[in-house]
Protein backbone atom coordinates (compact mmCIF):
# COMPACT_ATOMS: atom_id res chain seq x y z
CA UNK A 1 0.00 0.00 0.00
CA UNK A 2 1.03 3.57 -0.87
CA UNK A 3 -0.01 7.28 0.36
CA UNK A 4 -0.25 10.35 -1.78
CA UNK A 5 -0.91 13.26 -1.72
CA UNK A 6 -3.31 15.09 -3.87
CA UNK A 7 -4.37 18.85 -3.97
CA UNK A 8 -7.80 19.59 -5.97
CA UNK A 9 -6.29 23.02 -6.91
CA UNK A 10 -8.57 26.33 -6.56
CA UNK A 11 -9.43 26.77 -10.43
CA UNK A 12 -11.70 22.98 -9.70
CA UNK A 13 -12.86 24.16 -6.50
CA UNK A 14 -14.06 27.64 -8.01
CA UNK A 15 -15.67 25.39 -10.50
CA UNK A 16 -17.48 22.87 -8.45
CA UNK A 17 -16.07 19.34 -9.62
CA UNK A 18 -14.37 18.30 -6.21
CA UNK A 19 -17.18 15.54 -6.38
CA UNK A 20 -16.50 14.54 -9.98
CA UNK A 21 -12.98 14.52 -9.57
CA UNK A 22 -12.77 12.59 -6.07
CA UNK A 23 -15.02 10.13 -8.39
CA UNK A 24 -12.03 9.23 -10.19
CA UNK A 25 -9.68 8.20 -7.64
CA UNK A 26 -12.68 6.03 -6.19
CA UNK A 27 -13.61 4.27 -9.52
CA UNK A 28 -9.89 3.31 -9.59
CA UNK A 29 -9.87 1.35 -6.37
CA UNK A 30 -7.93 4.21 -4.34
CA UNK A 31 -9.31 5.29 -0.82
CA UNK A 32 -9.39 8.72 0.51
CA UNK A 33 -7.85 8.17 3.72
CA UNK A 34 -7.82 12.18 4.68
CA UNK A 35 -9.11 15.34 3.35
CA UNK A 36 -9.69 18.71 4.06
CA UNK A 37 -10.38 22.33 2.56
CA UNK A 38 -8.22 25.08 3.06
CA UNK A 39 -6.94 28.39 2.04
CA UNK A 40 -3.06 27.77 1.59
CA UNK A 41 -1.04 31.08 2.90
CA UNK A 42 1.77 31.64 0.95
CA UNK A 43 3.94 29.97 3.09
CA UNK A 44 2.72 26.09 3.05
CA UNK A 45 2.44 26.99 -0.90
CA UNK A 46 6.59 28.06 -1.28
CA UNK A 47 7.45 24.96 0.87
CA UNK A 48 4.86 22.78 -1.26
CA UNK A 49 6.58 23.98 -4.34
CA UNK A 50 9.62 24.45 -3.41
CA UNK A 51 11.56 22.40 -6.39
CA UNK A 52 10.14 24.99 -8.70
CA UNK A 53 11.42 28.30 -7.03
CA UNK A 54 13.43 30.15 -9.63
CA UNK A 55 11.45 28.83 -12.57
CA UNK A 56 9.92 31.14 -14.53
CA UNK A 57 6.05 30.43 -13.50
CA UNK A 58 6.94 30.05 -9.54
CA UNK A 59 5.29 33.44 -8.43
CA UNK A 60 2.41 33.05 -10.85
CA UNK A 61 2.00 29.23 -9.51
CA UNK A 62 2.03 30.63 -6.02
CA UNK A 63 -0.23 33.58 -6.45
CA UNK A 64 -2.68 31.22 -8.24
CA UNK A 65 -3.17 28.13 -5.72
CA UNK A 66 -3.19 31.22 -2.99
CA UNK A 67 -6.22 32.39 -4.35
CA UNK A 68 -9.02 31.10 -2.93
CA UNK A 69 -9.50 27.36 -1.25
CA UNK A 70 -8.19 24.50 -2.25
CA UNK A 71 -8.93 20.29 -1.35
CA UNK A 72 -5.88 18.54 0.26
CA UNK A 73 -6.12 14.64 0.03
CA UNK A 74 -4.45 11.60 1.26
CA UNK A 75 -5.44 8.51 -0.83
CA UNK A 76 -4.02 5.42 -0.63
CA UNK A 77 -3.75 2.05 -2.64
CA UNK A 78 -1.62 -0.36 -4.66
CA UNK A 79 0.28 2.16 -6.58
CA UNK A 80 -1.02 5.15 -5.33
CA UNK A 81 1.81 7.74 -6.29
CA UNK A 82 1.88 5.79 -10.07
CA UNK A 83 -1.63 5.30 -10.54
CA UNK A 84 -3.29 8.98 -9.60
CA UNK A 85 -0.24 10.18 -11.86
CA UNK A 86 -1.93 8.76 -14.93
CA UNK A 87 -5.62 9.41 -14.01
CA UNK A 88 -4.61 13.07 -13.19
CA UNK A 89 -2.89 12.77 -16.53
CA UNK A 90 0.20 15.52 -18.09
CA UNK A 91 0.55 19.09 -16.75
CA UNK A 92 0.06 20.53 -20.33
CA UNK A 93 -3.76 20.00 -20.64
CA UNK A 94 -3.37 20.20 -24.58
CA UNK A 95 -1.67 16.74 -23.91
CA UNK A 96 -3.70 15.62 -20.95
CA UNK A 97 -5.87 12.00 -22.51
CA UNK A 98 -9.89 12.82 -22.40
CA UNK A 99 -10.22 10.09 -19.67
CA UNK A 100 -7.98 12.15 -17.09
CA UNK A 101 -9.12 14.48 -15.02
CA UNK A 102 -7.07 17.25 -16.60
CA UNK A 103 -7.83 15.98 -20.18
CA UNK A 104 -12.00 16.97 -18.54
CA UNK A 105 -11.21 19.78 -16.44
CA UNK A 106 -7.92 21.73 -16.81
CA UNK A 107 -7.70 24.55 -17.93
CA UNK A 108 -4.22 25.70 -18.37
CA UNK A 109 -0.50 24.39 -17.09
CA UNK A 110 -1.18 26.36 -14.04
CA UNK A 111 -4.56 26.25 -13.50
CA UNK A 112 -4.74 22.47 -14.11
CA UNK A 113 -6.83 21.76 -11.79
CA UNK A 114 -5.25 18.96 -9.61
CA UNK A 115 -1.45 17.76 -7.98
CA UNK A 116 0.00 14.67 -7.02
CA UNK A 117 3.21 13.78 -5.36
CA UNK A 118 5.83 12.34 -7.59
CA UNK A 119 7.36 9.92 -5.62
CA UNK A 120 7.41 8.58 -2.12
CA UNK A 121 9.97 10.89 -1.09
CA UNK A 122 7.95 13.53 -2.07
CA UNK A 123 4.40 11.75 -0.91
CA UNK A 124 5.66 11.65 2.64
CA UNK A 125 7.04 15.29 2.64
CA UNK A 126 4.16 16.52 1.10
CA UNK A 127 1.19 14.99 3.47
CA UNK A 128 3.40 16.24 6.26
CA UNK A 129 3.42 20.24 5.39
CA UNK A 130 -0.57 19.87 4.36
CA UNK A 131 -1.62 17.43 7.46
CA UNK A 132 1.16 18.76 9.63
CA UNK A 133 -0.85 19.49 12.81
CA UNK A 134 -3.18 16.20 12.21
CA UNK A 135 -2.37 12.52 12.49
CA UNK A 136 -3.13 10.74 9.84
CA UNK A 137 -1.87 7.12 11.23
CA UNK A 138 -5.52 7.09 12.35
CA UNK A 139 -6.96 6.71 9.18
CA UNK A 140 -5.05 3.91 7.79
CA UNK A 141 -6.73 2.47 4.68
CA UNK A 142 -6.85 -0.78 6.86
CA UNK A 143 -8.58 0.87 9.87
CA UNK A 144 -10.66 2.60 7.52
CA UNK A 145 -11.94 -0.87 5.61
CA UNK A 146 -12.34 -2.93 8.71
CA UNK A 147 -14.60 0.59 10.06
CA UNK A 148 -12.35 0.77 13.22
CA UNK A 149 -12.48 3.93 13.24
S1 LIG B 1 6.87 19.79 -15.94
O1 LIG B 1 6.20 20.29 -17.12
O2 LIG B 1 7.38 18.40 -16.08
O3 LIG B 1 7.87 20.71 -15.38
O4 LIG B 1 5.71 19.67 -14.92
P1 LIG B 1 5.79 19.12 -13.45
O5 LIG B 1 7.18 18.99 -12.95
O6 LIG B 1 4.94 17.91 -13.39
O7 LIG B 1 5.04 20.24 -12.63
C1 LIG B 1 5.20 21.59 -12.76
C2 LIG B 1 4.26 22.19 -11.76
O8 LIG B 1 4.24 23.60 -11.95
C3 LIG B 1 2.97 24.02 -12.40
N1 LIG B 1 3.09 25.04 -13.45
C4 LIG B 1 3.75 24.94 -14.60
N2 LIG B 1 4.51 23.95 -15.09
C5 LIG B 1 5.05 24.15 -16.32
N3 LIG B 1 4.90 25.31 -17.03
C6 LIG B 1 4.16 26.34 -16.55
N4 LIG B 1 4.03 27.47 -17.24
C7 LIG B 1 3.56 26.16 -15.27
N5 LIG B 1 2.78 26.93 -14.49
C8 LIG B 1 2.51 26.24 -13.40
C9 LIG B 1 2.25 22.80 -12.91
O9 LIG B 1 0.85 22.96 -12.79
C10 LIG B 1 2.81 21.74 -11.98
O10 LIG B 1 2.11 21.80 -10.77
P2 LIG B 1 1.74 20.47 -9.95
O11 LIG B 1 0.82 20.96 -8.88
O12 LIG B 1 3.03 19.92 -9.40
O13 LIG B 1 1.09 19.52 -10.89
Amino acid sequence: MEKTLVLIKPDAVERNVIGEIITFYEKNNLKVTNLKMLKASKDTAERHYEEHKGRPYFEELISYITRSPLCALVIEGEDAIAKVREINGSTDPEKASKNTIRGNFALSKTENSVHASDSRENAEREINIWFETESTSNFSIGNLLLGNV
